[in-house]
């Protein structure tokens, strides 16, 4: 990477801003329910205080529409921090600019950290308000970015905040999880050890096109499995009975079929059930033999199979997306057999995030795999081949 990093700063007695991805699910008792994105942080946030900085964490959590709504609070992403950093005193701010936030800030000693409140209650982190990111900035003299989560959005903090730093003289750099989420996904794009083949899944097509052309002229072969694979199916002339088709995206399927040649593998056989629920009456079928009435939930065995056999030689894997409908357990063999073959490839392995990631966790694989990112819109941004605004932000080396 060719952006700064924590590396390149001295922070000793000085005050950091650092941008994290604190956007986690919470259980119905507010606590956090999967501390992933918590822990990824640490190392950055450790080696800062290590350093003698004083921390000032920036998030968002959720989506909050009208202003601050405690069910958007990041307090439980700061207990649950205390928790995991039980010697360092860890203050949750009752807001994330403001006289009473400033007061916080200027008190706050070297090795402490102070938790802002969610950025998104205040709608300019959307819209790019210069004036709220001047009053972020003011907060501190080196920014960190850590939160590759959210690096392909251009909100105030992760794009504006820096831009506004810069102007004044102060750096602005890569935190450690933002480095290995670049290091591994841009290895993987740009120099893959081959052959390297990527896998794709999820329900729609559309969402991934630029995904597919980006990547079908950088790997040896594309799997293509869950619900988007039934739109390629039907391109190809075969009847998808109930299944989820994208009609709209029929013609550019046929462009990919046609330009990716025998790169392009997919399923060819099929889960199908009676509907769309976990306890439907399903059979296996091939892909030819898909009846009105039923719908296509997961890959079948053969396709299994084939994939494993297409995946045995791999030296890179990237894999962005499930194979089908996993939430529901007589749906999930196709994406559990596929992390089970990567598991036991000699290959470096990269899961991207959000449900990919989680299908990992659920198959108990996790610790098989080379490299499973903390970001799901953000790693599919950056396998379409986008420059993401997180990075573009920081100062280059
Ligand atoms: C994510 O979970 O993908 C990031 O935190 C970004 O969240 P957003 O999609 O609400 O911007």
């Amino acid at each position: 990477m060719n952006k700064k990093t924590v590396r390149d700063v001295d922070v000793q007695g000085k005050r950091v801003f650092v941008r994290v991805d604190f956007n986690v699910p919470l259980d119905e008792n507010r606590r956090v329910a999967d501390d992933t994105r918590i822990r990824a942080a640490l190392p950055t946030i450790q080696y800062l205080l290590d350093k003698g900085a004083a921390l000032i964490l920036a998030s968002h959590l959720g989506r909050p529409k009208e202003g601050p709504d405690p069910k958007y609070s990041l307090a439980p992403t700061a207990q649950r921090l205390q928790e995991l950093l039980p010697d360092v005193k860890v203050t949750m701010a009752p807001d994330c600019i403001g006289p009473q936030v400033e007061a916080m800030v200027q008190a706050l000693r070297p090795g402490e950290i102070l938790v802002l409140e969610n950025l998104r209650f205040y709608k300019g982190e959307q819209k790019g308000d210069p004036k709220f990111a001047e009053a972020l900035a003011a907060f501190a003299d080196v920014y960190v970015d850590d939160a590759f989560g959210t690096a392909h959005r251009p909100d105030v903090s992760v794009a504006g905040v820096p831009a506004v730093m810069r102007a004044q003289g102060k750096p602005s750099v890569a935190g450690f999880l933002l480095e290995k989420e670049i290091r591994f996904l841009g290895s993987a794009v740009e120099n893959p050890e081959r052959p390297f083949i990527a896998i794709l899944g999820g329900a729609k097509v559309s969402d991934k096109i630029k995904v597919i052309e980006n990547l079908l002229g950088k790997v040896d072969s594309l799997l293509i499995g869950g619900g988007m694979a039934n739109t390629f199916l039907k391109a190809q002339g075969y009847e998808m009975g109930d299944s989820l088709v994208e009609n709209d995206s029929l013609d550019i399927a046929r462009q990919l079929l046609a330009s990716a040649g025998d790169k392009l593998v997919l399923p060819v056989d099929a889960v199908v059930a009676d509907a769309f629920a976990a306890d439907a009456n399903h059979k296996v079928v091939g892909v030819d033999e898909v009846e009105p009435g039923w719908r296509i939930l997961d890959i079948g065995p053969a396709t299994i199979a084939h994939f494993a056999n297409r995946l045995a030689p791999a030296k890179t894997v990237v894999w962005n997306g499930p194979m089908g409908v996993f939430e529901f357990p007589p749906f999930a063999k196709g994406t559990f057999a596929i992390a089970d073959v990567l598991a036991h490839l000699n290959a470096t392995t990269i899961i991207g995030g959000g449900d990919s990631a989680a299908a990992v966790e659920q198959s108990g694989l996790a610790d098989k795999m080379t490299h499973i990112s903390t970001g799901g819109g953000a790693s599919l941004e950056f396998l379409e081949g986008k420059v993401l605004p997180g990075v573009a932000a920081l100062d280059d080396r």
